[in-house]
């Protein structure tokens, strides 16, 4: 759980940047169509939410800095018994007041009303700049003769770069939940079953802890599936010899999990599969290895293209010499992503990868990221010999740079080929 103190700190800490004779505001997510009459599940802003842990919409911050005064002003939907019977209960104003730690709360309708009246004598406004709200749209409208208009949502995304204890936690319980998932997956019987079967295994494991949603459209790959990175089709059947490329991650509490393992559907692995995944094993294990603060994400990058392209060069898949592979980046044909992605409130979390200079932002400490290296070799591919033909392997776990190093948050999640093989189903 995250305190109420916790998210005033936040906020503080972001006025703290402000400049004098200043507002900042930031809206609460709006509901969005699915289809005809059918909405989406809600979710909030993340950066509303990281902000204030406010879960309705309709819901607006403002950030008042004057010289010697800074005020903070929440607007919420207003009681409505009509709307509640449809829609769930309102905290409204008065609730609101008492729950969170900011100076004023007012209703909703009232927002335009106290905006113009907030915005007098002000110079600068911190809005979400390159956001479609249709709501900063009118903001910025009113504010068109200000001097300065500044990005709030780079700034809150800036914070969320270093995870504070009780973030850490609730990374944490996401990913527990998510290991049970993925343990699932490989336990269950997978004789006859499709990918959307053990998509349902998966997901149910979500649900029944409590997790509120997936990240990300979990993908379920059999076979040659697992060559196209974004599958989500999950509909093909799951065939005896092949293996299965699972990157599922639930969301718990606003954070996210981002784990990928490739299982054998009969329960193991064949050897020319056991090559290709070894490979991908010891990249990874090694890239995490080299985590800790000060080292740049590009560099873990260009080891692992490193190791990928020398054991795709033992394995007969790449051929010529090392150097000029490296070169011609040949190995982007097999390995065409990157080696790992912030994660937090979003599974690909919405903080900077570089500074205002541009340049690469090192790791440090309490920043959380993904190392997920892997091969695809597709079907067709006649240069690659015949045996690793169809193969796809990503293995991904979830990363807390540490003082001095890293801590892997989901290395309980079996990840060798002899501890996957021990708990799958055979047939
Ligand atoms: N699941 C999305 C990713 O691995 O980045
Ligand atoms: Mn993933
Ligand atoms: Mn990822």
């Amino acid at each position: 759980m995250i305190k109420e103190s916790e998210y005033k700190k936040r906020r503080d800490s972001l006025v703290k940047k402000m400049s004098d004779n200043s507002i900042g505001v930031i809206f609460s997510a709006k509901y969005t169509t699915r289809s005809h009459d059918t909405q989406h599940p809600y979710r909030q802003d993340s950066n509303f939410y990281y902000l204030s842990g406010f879960k309705e919409d309709n819901a607006v911050l403002i950030f008042l800095k004057e010289k010697n005064r800074i005020k903070t002003v929440l607007f919420v939907q207003k009681k409505d018994k009509l709307l509640e019977l449809w829609s769930g209960e309102r905290l409204g104003e008065k609730k609101a007041k008492k729950r969170f730690l900011v100076d004023k709360v007012y209703s909703r309708d009232d927002f335009k009303r106290k905006f113009k009246e907030y915005i007098r004598g002000k110079k600068t406004i911190y809005c979400e700049l390159s956001s479609k709200k249709s709501d900063v749209k009118k903001v910025l409208e009113l504010t068109k003769d200000f001097n300065a208009k500044e990005n709030i949502a780079l700034m809150v995304q800036k914070m969320r770069l270093i995870k504070s204890v009780s973030e850490i936690e609730l990374i944490k319980e996401s990913i527990a939940i998510t290991a049970k998932a993925h343990h699932r997956a490989m336990i269950v019987n997978k004789k006859d079953k499709y990918e959307y079967d053990l998509q349902a295994e998966i997901e149910h494991e979500f649900k029944t802890n409590g997790a509120y949603s997936d990240a990300y459209t979990s993908i379920v790959a059999c076979g040659n599936s697992a060559n196209t990175l974004h599958y989500i089709q999950n509909n093909k059947p799951l065939l005896e010899g092949e293996l299965i490329l699972i990157d599922a991650g639930c969301e718990h509490n606003y954070y996210a999990s981002d784990i990928t393992r490739t299982i054998p559907v009969s329960g193991q692995y064949t050897q020319p599969q056991r090559e290709l995944y070894n490979l991908v094993l010891e990249t990874q294990l090694k890239i995490i290895s080299m985590i800790k603060p000060k080292v740049k994400r590009s560099a873990l990058q260009t080891s692992a293209e490193e190791m990928l392209t020398k054991g795709m060069i033992e394995l007969g898949i790449l051929k010529g010499e090392y150097k000029k592979l490296i070169r011609l980046q040949m190995h982007k044909k097999y390995y065409p992503h990157g080696i790992g992605h912030w994660m937090g409130i979003d599974v690909h979390d919405m903080a900077p990868y570089k500074d205002a200079k541009d340049r690469e932002i090192p790791l440090k400490k309490g920043m959380v990221l993904t190392i997920e290296p892997g091969l695809y070799i597709d079907k067709s591919d006649k240069s690659v010999p015949k045996k690793y033909r169809g193969i796809g392997i990503r293995i991904e776990d979830n990363i807390l740079v540490t003082k001095d190093g890293y801590e892997n948050l989901s290395s309980a999640i079996a990840k060798s080929i002899d501890k996957i093989e021990a708990i799958s189903f055979k047939f």
